[in-house]
């Protein structure tokens, strides 16, 4: 299929207004008139005879979006009706008397209708109910708690290195809340259930290799000729930690029935060093990645540092720490990532379950049901291609359109167009990482799951 792609605004406009067989995907940025040259290209697509109202779909993402377009629908109609002659007069009034059942809807609410129409195919609950974001998330926590609950008999690795890493900076909440935000956000992802890439990453000999490094810097920077070299005041982060760990090393393993947690051998260790708190040590490390003064250590001032030290050799060594540091946080966070991503798809399951007995679907649902409808049903498929006609779909830009932004040198508006694929059969219907084709292949295109959620947080039509 061949796609071209209309940079000129004023092509652009007109091809939106007049080529009304061919399937167009629109991106132009916010206040561009994407809505009105929808509204041009439904009044067009009804006063030519080639669609009923009924048969329109004009998908948005908000509700605001939606009330607004069917607002303007109406008014565009009222207007048009009143200047129109021939055939084109009864057909706009129909349309104008038609206009409530119309598709003209949010992709949640459009793809819930289906559903509705279809409960048996989509194996849904014929009266499901769909929860608001807050009530998903409420029934989320239920899940999660409880979830938690049992996981914390015998926490897996993710699950307890994440409750040891610390809360900093505007970073408000807790391990805990972090741990159900992260889970929250994999089950609204939970349509891509494939592992993550988990890279071979050995945490204990890093963090080994680190620990010593801290002691090295600790001891150099200790020997310091002043208190008030802004060097040392600077790594007194490096110092604290590193006193606090060889405290630790001092102390044996917890004594059993000491009260002390005790961790799985992968947690914490002993070896002829001392005791090792690998997970504790994670989390102390990565903070110090974000300690101020280490963060932004001050050259100070002065060649010698201390009496047989220069200060480019401690610069030297706290560059190379620092640096390693923050490898390992990119690391130690990728690989948690990757071990959270498998252990919280216990919690997504409950939240499944919760909403299954409570005969409720989130939005989520509603996008991945209706696909896997359309997209199984051969039957349903057919259905829906002759009882829809769909108009075009506008996409928002997510950054503002100009000569040094725009990927394709345009002014506003940026059009890709397919040709028609005449009175062939349904184009493939797809929703989410899918598009909905009608028969007539007048097309939506590219519906991205990413896009879905950006524009639930912005308002986009
Ligand atoms: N071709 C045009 N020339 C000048 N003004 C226009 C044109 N098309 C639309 N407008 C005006 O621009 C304003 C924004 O139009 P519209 O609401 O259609 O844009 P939009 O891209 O849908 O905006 P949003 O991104 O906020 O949804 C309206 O006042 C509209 O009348
Ligand atoms: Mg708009």
């Amino acid at each position: 299929m061949m796609t071209r792609v209309i940079c000129d605004d004023a092509d652009a406009r007109q091809a939106i207004k007049d080529d009304l067989d061919t399937t167009l995907v629109v991106e132009a940025a916010a206040g561009t008139g994407k809505t009105t040259e929808l509204v041009n290209r439904i009044l067009r697509v009804l006063a030519t005879g080639r669609a009923k109202m009924i048969e329109i779909v004009a998908v948005t993402f908000t509700e605001k979006a939606a009330g607004e377009l069917k607002l303007r629908l109406r008014e565009a109609l009222e207007h048009a009706r009143a200047t129109a002659d021939g055939d084109e007069r009864p057909r706009l009034e129909l349309a104008l008397a038609t206009l409530e059942e119309a598709r003209v809807n949010t992709i949640h609410g459009f793809c819930a209708e289906l559903l509705r129409e279809r409960p048996v195919e989509a194996s849904v609950d014929p009266l499901f109910v769909v929860l608001t974001e807050p009530e998903a998330d409420r029934l989320y926590t239920r899940a999660f708690r409880a979830w938690l609950q049992e996981a914390l008999t015998d926490p897996p690795e993710g699950v307890r290195r994440a409750l040891r890493r610390s809360s900093f900076g505007g970073d408000a909440d807790g391990p805990i809340d972090r741990l159900r935000n992260a889970g929250r956000m994999l089950a609204e992802w939970r349509d891509f259930p494939r592992s993550w890439t988990r890279p071979a990453f050995d945490r204990g000999a890093t963090i080994d290799r680190l620990v010593q490094a801290l002691h090295q810097l600790a001891d150099l920077t200790s020997r310091a000729s002043s208190d008030r070299d802004n060097l040392f005041v600077d790594t007194d982060g490096v110092r604290r930690l590193s006193r606090q760990i060889q405290l630790e090393q001092s102390v044996g393993p917890p004594a059993p029935g000491s009260g002390e947690p005790r961790h799985s051998s992968a947690a914490s260790r002993t070896s002829p060093n001392g005791r090792t708190d690998l997970d504790g040590w994670e989390a102390r490390l990565i903070d110090l990645t974000r300690d101020r003064g280490f963060s932004r250590t001050r050259k100070g001032s002065g060649y010698k540092f201390a009496k047989d030290v220069t200060r480019t050799e401690v610069l030297a060594a706290r560059d190379a720490l620092f640096a390693d540091l923050q490898q390992f946080r990119k690391d130690a966070d990728a690989d948690l990532a990757a071990a959270l991503q498998q252990e919280l798809r216990g919690a997504t399951e409950r939240y499944q379950q919760l909403k299954q007995a409570a005969g409720a679907l989130d939005f989520a649902d509603l996008l991945v049901r209706a696909r896997d409808l359309i997209r199984d049903d051969a039957d349903v498929r057919r259905h829906l291609s002759t009882s829809s006609r769909i108009p075009i779909r506008f996409r928002r830009k997510s950054w503002s359109c100009s000569p040094t932004t725009c990927p394709e040198s345009c002014s506003s508006s940026a059009i890709r167009n397919r040709p028609s694929t005449g009175s062939a059969a349904p184009t493939s219907a797809r929703i989410g990482t899918y598009a909905i084709g009608s028969r007539r292949a007048a097309g939506v295109s590219c519906i991205s799951r990413r896009a879905i959620a950006a524009c639930r947080r912005s308002s986009i039509s």
